[in-house]
């Protein structure tokens, strides 16, 4: 079976259209539709889930990691995939700003949309607004996805990493009007009509400074092209979070995610596992979502086994599930 033939036909991946009203949880949405020729054989619908310090105790891992085993770099080169729009990637620049080291962060996403609006440089932020019990509900299930304190929390009312953040995303973030969130007619006649029925939501935007753009760079790409991205033993840090479902999985009715056989999955997963190997450096990091489907099966026993037979050793593991989030290479 060969890779090309099943999943990618070509190099550029134009979207074919744009749900620009995917509104489903209070971080960011957006799921980018591709063609059926060009993206075969998986998904059709890109998700782009994502927000600022999601899942953070795996980045403050990766920031204690620069500081210490990698501190006699000058300069660290960090690859991330699967950015989205962008928001890992400015979260990983905000949380390295006061490194020793040189920071070069490169973001790329499959998904066209995407990268132009990490290119874009608008980032908004949504908050819901809850009226009944069924929308606690909703929030809670979006529980990975919640940023909304950072642009709408009162500062007096957070504590901890909450309020460390809050402050952090105010040095480097300045809010711009919010010309993006314009509706149109129909969109404003729907919300009247289904209010009550979906969820509403405040949103506010924001644009960031020269500290943090200076640090990012975003392009189209694909992690099982690495190498057309990142030049080999060049990374001191890869991630790919929560994405690999997209390589394993194909759609259900409504949504769901249903494996692609075990045989496919092993072979995406053993391309990934190679990419990733030929673009680190010694003592590089490799990191995956905290998300199951990047650890259950069919995708965990494979990426664990090619991980360790390219001498990757659990760095991170997370203390409530025992799942190993970041791999780091001997
Ligand atoms: C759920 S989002 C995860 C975003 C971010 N990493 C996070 O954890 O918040 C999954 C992303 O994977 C991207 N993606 C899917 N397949 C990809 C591939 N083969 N190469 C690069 N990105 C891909 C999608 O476009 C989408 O933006």
């Amino acid at each position: 079976m060969d890779i090309a033939n099943l999943s990618y036909q070509n190099k550029i991946y134009h979207n074919t259209h744009v749900s620009k009203s995917n509104v489903n949880f209070c971080g960011q949405a957006g799921i980018e539709k591709l063609g059926k020729d060009i993206y075969v054989g998986t998904r059709n619908f890109l998700i782009q889930e994502t927000a600022f310090f999601r899942e953070p105790e795996v980045l403050e891992f990766v920031k204690g990691y620069i500081a210490t085993t990698l501190k006699h770099k000058p300069e660290i080169n960090i690859i991330d995939g699967a950015c989205s729009k962008g928001y890992e990637t400015y979260t990983l620049a905000m949380m390295l700003d006061k490194a020793s080291q040189k920071i070069n962060i490169t973001g790329f996403d499959l998904g066209e949309e995407a990268i132009k609006e990490a290119n874009n440089r608008k980032f908004v932020i949504k908050k819901l607004i809850i009226n009944s019990e069924r929308d606690e509900y909703y929030k809670m299930g979006y529980a990975a996805f919640n940023d909304d304190y950072l642009a709408f929390a009162p500062k007096e009312t957070l504590q901890g990493k909450e309020a460390e953040y809050q402050t952090m995303f105010n040095d480097f973030f300045e809010e711009i009007p919010n010309d993006k969130e314009k509706h149109s007619l129909s969109e404003c006649i729907k919300s009247i009509i289904f209010k009550g029925l979906i969820p509403q939501f405040e949103t506010k935007c924001f644009r960031p400074k020269p500290a943090v753009t200076d640090k990012c760079r975003f392009v189209q790409g694909d992690i099982l092209k690495l190498d057309e991205i990142v030049p080999p033993h060049n990374a001191d840090v890869l991630l790919f979070r929560n994405a690999l479902y997209h390589l394993t999985t194909k759609e259900g009715g409504s949504g769901f995610k249903i494996s692609l056989p075990q045989e496919y999955v092993n072979m995406v997963v053993k391309k990934v596992v190679e990419q990733v190997d030929n673009s680190l450096n010694k003592n590089g990091l490799f990191v995956i979502g905290q998300h199951q489907s990047d650890h259950t099966s069919p995708v965990k026993d494979i990426l664990y086994k090619e991980l360790t037979k390219r001498n990757f050793i659990p760095a991170f593991t997370n203390q409530y599930d025992s799942i190993v989030t970041v791999w780091e290479k001997n």
